[in-house]
């Protein structure tokens, strides 16, 4: 059994990737943390606990994390996810906040790395501010960690916040730049530009979501904003030719819950650019080995797109 536990700022993709893990077979998700990012940290809880809720499994731990980044304001992605970050489509019967555990995000973090060494893998779809704070409480969790995924970062300065920046690092570049340069456990990176060239085409998106299931039920009505975004925005001209659906933060699970799922990968030392009149928050991919850092990224370039379809067929039934 796969022990993970996933860092998440609930948009669309993140409650795709969470019903991935829940669906998945011999996968345990030990808790849900949420970060601030695609909306306020407070959403993130709710929209965490609907899923959870529409899946039937409101006895995995939530808890609430950092509202902001390490410095600078929060931005957030609601024109693309909806205010709520989950398509602005509320649910009045949502679980209360009370659902929520006491214990903070980071320190549950902590604990969690501690109790389980080696064993678990963490995910995280949003910002690093969680796990950036967690490695400043507790050094040694970057070792105890059997891997990390992270959804996050561009190879080719491609940014989709600002000119050079990818989302979740654009929101917090310290945050990154810790977590980027302090891990030591074998980390893999779903960057902006490799879940952009493994679009899925829309096609399947319509078969996926017309399954008469009420997960598929819900996935609807949480998705029909961003859809409607993402097949009329600049990201379907950008990089590939052709229409398709990105569920960016699913790469990141489907890799920690499947070893053979990364079939193309380029090993790398990487850091973040944390000034720069332009850059600010880019991933800086060290080629040259200028850094002489002694650890690498996995960076992924392909995956198996017949297995990412499966999952997510899975995921709603
Ligand atoms: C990332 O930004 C967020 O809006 C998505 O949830 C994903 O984690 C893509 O850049
Ligand atoms: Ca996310």
């Amino acid at each position: 059994t796969k022990k993970l536990l996933i860092d998440v700022d609930c948009g669309v993709d993140d409650a795709q990737a969470i019903m991935i893990a829940l669906a998945a077979r011999n996968v345990q998700v030990l808790g849900i943390t949420c970060v601030h990012g695609n909306t306020i940290v407070e959403n993130v809880c709710k929209n965490v606990l609907r899923v959870l809720k529409v899946c039937g499994r409101l006895e995995i731990p939530v808890f609430k994390g950092t509202s902001k980044p390490i410095l600078g304001v929060s931005i957030d992605a609601g024109h693309f996810h909806g205010q709520d970050g989950l398509g602005d489509s509320p649910d009045p019967s949502a679980p209360g906040m009370d659902q929520l555990q006491k214990e903070g995000a980071v320190e549950a973090m902590v604990r969690i790395v501690n109790e389980h060494p080696g064993e678990v893998s963490l995910v995280a779809t949003g910002p690093l501010t969680n796990l950036a704070l967690a490695i400043r409480i507790d050094p040694t969790i970057s070792q105890k960690l059997k891997g990390l995924y992270i959804m996050g970062g561009n190879t080719e300065s491609r940014g989709n916040t600002t000119m050079c920046a990818e989302f979740n690092f654009a929101c917090d570049p310290e945050a990154a730049y810790i977590v980027l340069n302090d891990y030591l456990c074998p980390t893999y990176i779903a960057c902006w530009e490799f879940t952009c060239r493994s679009k899925l085409p829309w096609e399947f998106c319509d078969g996926w979501l017309a399954q008469d299931t009420k997960k598929a039920r819900f996935m609807k009505a949480i998705f029909s904003h961003s859809m409607e975004a993402c097949r009329s925005e600049r990201i379907e001209k950008e990089l590939v030719a052709g229409q398709g659906f990105i569920s960016c933060d699913s790469y990141a699970l489907a890799a920690a819950i499947d070893d053979t799922f990364i079939l193309e990968s380029d090993e790398v030392p990487i850091t973040v650019e944390l000034s720069g009149k332009y850059a600010r928050g880019m991933m800086v991919l060290d080629t040259l080995d200028i850094l002489k850092k002694t650890h690498k990224a996995t960076v992924m370039k392909k995956v198996d797109m017949e297995k990412f379809k499966q999952m997510l067929m899975d995921s709603l039934k």
